[in-house]
């Protein structure tokens, strides 16, 4: 079922999610949602406070080289935990919860991650790149954090400011590689 998706400057995006504790029907069902919301709306990654559940739960489903998504790369961390990260890297990074706004975020270049998957197996994930740059954004969504806050005080005041003009306006979303 495609639910909702909360967008900024919802105050459900800025709390601390829950540990997920039964890795039940409930779970499944939950996860199965979000992906199909994420796809409904051409996101390649989705925590699921993003549809105003706050429970401990990202999925991740970057395209390949041609924009195609499948889901047999599609990636389910539950209660995710950064064991390790280094370097760094920038990347022009979108988040379906706060539509329109595109901006280059410093993150680790490289993770690596425990977490369990929907069975509730204990498993590991090291990961670069886009990657990393995904898990690090919905790890951030999982403690009420969002992209925008790394950004300088006066570029994030500005991006504020247009962003409320467009809420007011409407307009149309151009979805594109939005975590
Ligand atoms: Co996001």
């Amino acid at each position: 079922m495609i639910r909702p998706i909360i967008t900024y400057p919802d105050r459900r995006l800025f709390l601390r999610s829950s540990e997920v504790e039964r890795f039940d029907d409930e779970l499944h069902r939950l996860l199965d949602d979000m992906y199909e919301t994420m796809m409904a709306k051409n996101g390649i990654g989705l925590a699921a406070i993003q549809i105003a559940v706050p429970k401990r739960a990202l999925i991740i489903n970057l395209p390949d080289e041609e924009g195609h998504q499948h889901k047999e790369d599609l990636l389910e961390l539950i209660n995710p935990v950064i064991l390790q990260q280094e370097g760094s890297q920038l990347y022009t990074e979108g988040c379906l919860s706060i539509p329109e706004v595109y901006e280059e975020v410093e993150r680790a270049q490289w993770v690596k991650v425990a977490y369990f998957d929907r069975h509730g197996n204990e498993r590991t994930l090291e990961a670069e790149g886009l990657l990393a740059v995904a898990i690090q954004h919905e790890m951030d969504h999982l403690d009420g954090h969002l992209f925008i806050e790394k950004l300088p005080y006066l570029k994030r005041k500005r991006i504020e400011k247009e962003y409320r003009k467009r809420q007011k306006r409407g307009s149309a979303q151009t979805p594109v590689r939005n975590l």
